[in-house]
């Protein structure tokens, strides 16, 4: 499958030493509020229905916050917090008031928060405030939020009409984690978790004391921690529970361990031996894996669609740098945003865009030079000539191309230009005629010689009658020597509308035989409202297979989602009644999707053909073990199929009833032996056998592509045999077995 030069799980495992070396430790947590003590002015600040200004009669510093002209109790002085606090996380709020004009009156501190229930209005705390004295309003407010949050504010309220108040020295906290030397935050944002509940057994901690604190049984309980022998429990001790998240990752690539502490909070005195905590997460050591520290093994792209609107977002941002290698405008570089009046561009957007993925590592997917849709009045209505409009194109292409030339490493030339059965009628092919194909690429290659210049389009991915036109159009292109280097998938897919994985990966390897790469360029996976769990799940397979036969076709170099989050998703707008097509949710919460394209990328994670437990065949012969071969034929090392990197090992030819056996004998410790083979054989007559000191361990035979198997294996010395027979005469000699990355189990 994969291409040869991969990174090595050396190089991998010093880049999340680098990611966590660079972790910094748990600070202080700090206020998010904009001028929380009004010495900026107004600034992040607003009236909410009355008149709001600054006062020199203040708490502290210069200045407060004066709220006057109210008419209502509800008035008073608000900040926007959207998308500064984090669903399911708790904050402390404080604020001081005084009152102007009234001896005494009620004061408020409120959330306003809008999602898909509705409008709410929380209360944090409430007092009486009084003239020419401050008074300190505290609580705490937890973000529950239902669907997408549209509306967050922290606001104070409360006395009644016709009273004016001033407000100064504003708090909004996380809550503090405990601090724990050594330790880094796994999340960017505060980083405990309450225990979940029914967590009993769902979770296999293991807990031991930590500093300061005694040693004790400790087990999870409905959302609390129960501790054995209480009654010596240091009830101020932090305590360390670690979580192997091993299990579901190969402990040869990856060894990291989770670690939580748990901090005493409250002594349930109803029951003696039960104390109630919260758990607090830091990982010690590498965090796990993001998508793009994994893509790095596969040398692949991993990207989203993104718009220079959304990157203002924090988390926005924040998920993009840790996940994405590749980004891809959704919007801004269209003929209309990007070339609005015939003399006009409007490079700013898309500037910004390049600009960020260039100060964070990551490379940039050009979308698109020439669309029928989201094009500006001026182009289309204008009744250009043939001549004028190649000259457009012309300009356009070397004006856009040429701008971000050595910056932008692939471009979606044309886009969605062919339907089932010939091209598009457009704009472009009714003036220039279809050869305006063939222009838009020779432009685009003279812009930048140095761009990957690809064809994108839907409905594409299964061998259909459109992928076919396709094909004949790239054939076409590639006929008149037209500067075409792949195709774009866009993956646009609904869950009800199964796709058939088998066609999709025949169809990428047409394309690959034209020489082309291949990119999946827009997946998300729309689902129809309302939506269950099981059909997240579901998503979550269909976003893993796609990404699982791209990683098996070694032309399949880019893999893309349209957005990242169903916060900002295309799909509500555009297909009625579908929603939740992408892989994160609408608070930027990984989606079971998220985690399916993550495993995805693990388990196809090729060994490394440098250890010395593992035989690839890289050395393109049998030289690095003491191998034999003998029978009839010979074994032979090859590079006309491998599972991964250039060379596999095969058997064919073999005469009827006859069979040749490759043969090895290696010191073993405990553990077990693992590799990958593949059989093509028209009919049950050939099988490939594996034995270990003579006894057959499974056979396999017809048509299998590449496949792991793995069999447990004693200490001491072992002998593995694998053996191709043919059993029955047949006619069919041109029979073959292969395998490949085998991982020893020695020292
Ligand atoms: C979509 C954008 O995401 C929307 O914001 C816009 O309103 C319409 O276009 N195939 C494509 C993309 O190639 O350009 C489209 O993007 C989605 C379908």
């Amino acid at each position: 499958m994969h291409n040869c030069n991969k990174i090595t799980h050396g190089q991998l495992l010093l880049l999340l030493l680098a990611i966590f070396v660079m972790a910094s430790p748990v600070v202080a947590a700090e206020n998010l509020l904009i001028n929380p003590g009004f010495e900026q002015g107004t600034t992040g600040w607003t009236g909410r229905g009355c008149t709001f200004s600054t006062s020199t009669i203040r708490r502290s510093g210069r200045y407060s916050g004066y709220a006057t002209n109210r008419t209502a109790y509800w008035q008073g002085i608000k900040q926007s917090m959207l998308d500064k606090m984090m669903p399911g996380e708790t904050y402390t709020i404080s604020a001081w008031i005084r009152l102007e004009n009234a001896a005494s009156d009620s004061i408020i501190a409120t959330f306003e928060q809008r999602d898909d229930r509705g409008v709410k209005y929380i209360r944090v705390d409430a007092s009486t405030g009084y003239a020419n004295q401050w008074t300190r309003l505290s609580g705490q407010f937890t973000l529950n939020v239902v669907g997408a949050l549209t509306a967050l504010f922290v606001y104070f309220e409360g006395p009644a009409l016709g009273v004016n108040f001033y407000l100064d020295d504003v708090e909004v906290v996380g809550e503090r984690p405990p601090e724990v030397p050594g330790a880094s935050a796994t999340a960017p944002y505060p980083a405990h978790k309450s225990i979940p509940e029914d967590a009993n057994s769902a979770i296999p901690f293991s807990w031991s004391p930590g500093d300061g604190a005694v040693l004790h049984d400790v087990y999870l309980g409905t959302n609390q921690i129960a501790v054995e022998n209480a009654d010596t429990l240091d009830t101020t001790g932090v305590y360390r529970g670690t979580q192997d998240v091993n299990s579901y990752m190969p402990p040869e690539v990856f060894e990291f361990v989770k670690t939580y502490y748990w901090r005493v909070d409250e002594v349930q005195t109803d029951l003696a031996t039960m104390y109630k905590g919260r758990v607090w997460s830091f990982t010690i050591g590498p965090e796990p894996p993001h998508l793009k520290d994994l893509a790095a093994y596969h040398q692949i792209w991993i990207g989203s669609e993104v718009s220079s609107s959304q990157l203002v977002e924090r988390p926005y941002q924040d998920t993009l740098k840790r996940e994405f290698n590749l980004l891809t405008p959704g919007n801004d570089m269209k003929w209309g945003p990007i070339h609005p009046q015939r003399n006009q561009y409007n490079f700013g957007p898309p500037d910004a865009i390049v600009d960020f993925a260039e100060s964070n590592g990551m490379d940039v997917h050009g979308h698109t030079l020439i669309w029928h849709n989201q094009n500006p009045d001026w182009l289309t209505d204008n009744n250009f000539t043939r001549t004028e409009m190649i000259d457009i194109l012309r300009d356009h292409i070397h004006t856009v191309v040429g701008r971000y030339a050595g910056r932008i490493a692939v471009w979606d030339v044309v886009n969605e230009v062919v339907e089932s059965n010939g091209l598009r009628e457009t704009l472009w092919k009714n003036t220039i005629g279809p050869e305006y194909i063939d222009m838009a690429f020779q432009f685009a290659h003279e812009a930048d010689p140095n761009a990957i210049l690809i064809i994108n389009d839907f409905s594409i991915e299964p061998v259909n009658s459109k992928s076919t036109t396709l094909c004949n159009l790239v054939r076409d292109l590639q006929g008149r020597d037209v500067p075409i280097h792949g195709v774009g998938f866009q993956m646009h897919l609904r869950l009800e509308r199964a796709l058939d994985y088998q066609s999709f990966a025949n169809n990428m390897r047409r394309f690959a035989d034209l020489g082309l790469e291949i990119y999946i360029t827009e997946m998300d996976v729309r689902i129809k409202e309302p939506v269950t769990d099981a059909d997240l799940t579901t998503q979550a397979t269909i976003y893993g297979k796609v990404l699982g036969k791209c990683l098996e076709e070694s032309a399949c170099v880019g893999f893309q989602t349209w957005g990242f989050t169903d916060k900002y998703s295309w799909i509500p707008s555009h297909a009625e009644g579908y929603n939740d097509a992408l892989i994160f949710d609408r608070s930027y919460i990984p989606k079971p999707a998220y985690y399916s394209l993550r495993e995805e990328l693990f388990l196809n994670i090729p060994p490394d053909p440098t250890s010395p437990h593992v035989e690839a065949f890289e050395t393109g012969d049998f030289s690095s073990f003491d191998w034999e071969s003998f029978g009839d034929t010979d074994w032979f090392v090859t590079s006309g199929e491998c599972n991964s990197g250039t060379y596999g090992a095969g058997a064919s030819s073999i005469d009827d009833n006859g069979s040749t056996t490759l043969k090895l004998t290696l010191d073993c410790i405990s553990g077990e032996i693992s590799f990958y083979y593949k059989v093509s054989s028209e009919q049950h007559y050939d099988y490939l056998r594996f034995y270990i000191d003579g006894t057959q361990q499974d056979e396999w035979s017809g048509n299998e592509d590449w496949t792991q198997v793995s069999f447990p294996v004693r200490a001491g010395r072992r002998t593995f045999e694998w053996t191709y027979s043919k059993d029955e005469s047949s006619s069919d000699g041109s029979d073959t077995a292969w395998i490949d990355d085998i991982m020893f189990p020695i020292d």
